[in-house]
C-alpha cells in the first residue's frame, strides 16, 4: 500500500568545512560553486524533484548567507527589474511555488546525530529525509524525479521501512564513511550499484568510519536518508560515540534493531563536495557539462 508521502527533508549546515580551508574561512563552503551555481543549490534541487516542499537547514550563526540564498534579496530584484533584467531576477527566485526553506540553529557541535534531532520542532510527526549537504549528486545523467531519492521515498512508501542510501567505495576510502554490514549474503552482487538502477534490500548495521580489517563491507553511507518519525526517539537517547559525537548510524542501529531498516544501492555518480580533491573534480565537471550546455 501507498503511505502518504516524504515531504520534508532536512540538510544540516552547521559544520565549518575544516577540510575545505581556506575557501571555507568566510564563505560557507554549502555556498562554494561547483560550476555556475553553490553546492547547496543543486541538493535542493535534487530534493525537490524527489517530492521534497519542506526543506529544515540546521545552521550555525556564522552560516546565515545560506538562508539568505534561499530568501529573495529585495533590493537586488528591484534594482535588475529596473534595468530591464527581468529574466535574471526570476532566475534568483527560483525554489517552486510551495517550496518552503526554513533555517533553525544546531546550538552545539555534537555531530550528525544531534544536528538531525534539532530539526524536530520543524519536523513534528512527519516522517522526513536527511541529505548530507557535502555530497552532491551528478545532475547530468539520470532521473533525479525516479532515481536514488525519489527511489527511496517511493520504497519507504511501500513498507515503512527506513532507507539509507549507499554506493561501493575503494578500500583506501572505508575509514571516511559508515559502512554497511549486509544481513544477506547474496546481497553482496547488488554492491556493484552503478547505473543498472536502484536496488533497496536489508542491511544488518552499520559500523562508522571503521579501518578496512573491521569493514564489514565496501558499501558506503552516501548522504542520503529516509527515516521514519521513529529515529528521533532513537536520536533522543543516542550518547556520543566515535569522535565523541552523537552518531545517526548509532541511532539507525538501534531502529534496526526494533524496525529493520533497508539500503538503496545508488545509481549514477556522487561528488564529496566537503573534500578539497574531490570538489575540484567535480567544479571541473560541472564546469564542463555547463559549458557545453551554453555552446
Ligand atoms: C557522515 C556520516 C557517515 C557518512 C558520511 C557521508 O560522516 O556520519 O556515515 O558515510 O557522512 O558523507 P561525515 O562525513 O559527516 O564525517
Amino acid at each position: 500500500m501507498i503511505g502518504p508521502n516524504i515531504t520534508h527533508a532536512v540538510i544540516p549546515v552547521a559544520g565549518f568545512g575544516t577540510r575545505m580551508l581556506p575557501l571555507s574561512k568566510s564563505v560557507p563552503k554549502e555556498l562554494l560553486p561547483l560550476g555556475n551555481r553553490p553546492a547547496i543549490h543543486y541538493v535542493v534541487e535534487e530534493a525537490i524533484a524527489a517530492g521534497i516542499k519542506h526543506i529544515v537547514l540546521v545552521g550555525h550563526a556564522q552560516k546565515s548567507a545560506i538562508e539568505n540564498y534561499f530568501d529573495t534579496n529585495a533590493e537586488l530584484d528591484s534594482q535588475l527589474r529596473a534595468k530591464g533584467k527581468d529574466t535574471l531576477a526570476d532566475s534568483l527566485n527560483w525554489l517552486p511555488e510551495g517550496v518552503t526553506v526554513s533555517m533553525i540553529r544546531q546550538g552545539k557541535p555534537l555531530g550528525l546525530g544531534h544536528a538531525v534531532l534539532a530539526a524536530r520542532p520543524i519536523i513534528g510527526d512527519n516522517d522526513f529525509a536527511v541529505l548530507l549537504p557535502d555530497v552532491v549528486l551528478d545532475p547530468f545523467t539520470g532521473d533525479m524525479t525516479t532515481d536514488n531519492l525519489a527511489f527511496m521515498i517511493d520504497a519507504f512508501n511501500q513498507d515503512k521501512h527506513s532507507q539509507i542510501l549507499v554506493d561501493k567505495v575503494a578500500d583506501e576510502d572505508v575509514h571516511k564513511y559508515g559502512i554497511a554490514k549486509l544481513s544477506d549474503s547474496s546481497e553482496i552482487n547488488n554492491e556493484a550499484g552503478g547505473n543498472d538502477g536502484n536496488a533497496s534490500f536489508k542491511v544488518a548495521g552499520f559500523v562508522e568510519k571503521p579501518n578496512l580489517a573491521d569493514a564489514p563491507s565496501r558499501l558506503a553511507v552516501v548522504g542520503r536518508y529516509v527515516f521514519s518519525n521513529q529515529i528521533f526517539d532513537y536520536l533522543s537517547k543516542t550518547k556520543a560515540s566515535v569522535g565523541g559525537e552523537i552518531q545517526l548510524t548509532d541511532a539507525i542501529d538501534a531502529l534496526i534493531s526494533e524496525y529493520g531498516v533497508n539500503v538503496t544501492t545508488m545509481r549514477g555518480k556522487s561528488y564529496d563536495a566537503g573534500d578539497m580533491r574531490s570538489y575540484m573534480q567535480a567544479f571541473i565537471y560541472f564546469a564542463q557539462q555547463q559549458l557545453v550546455d551554453d555552446e
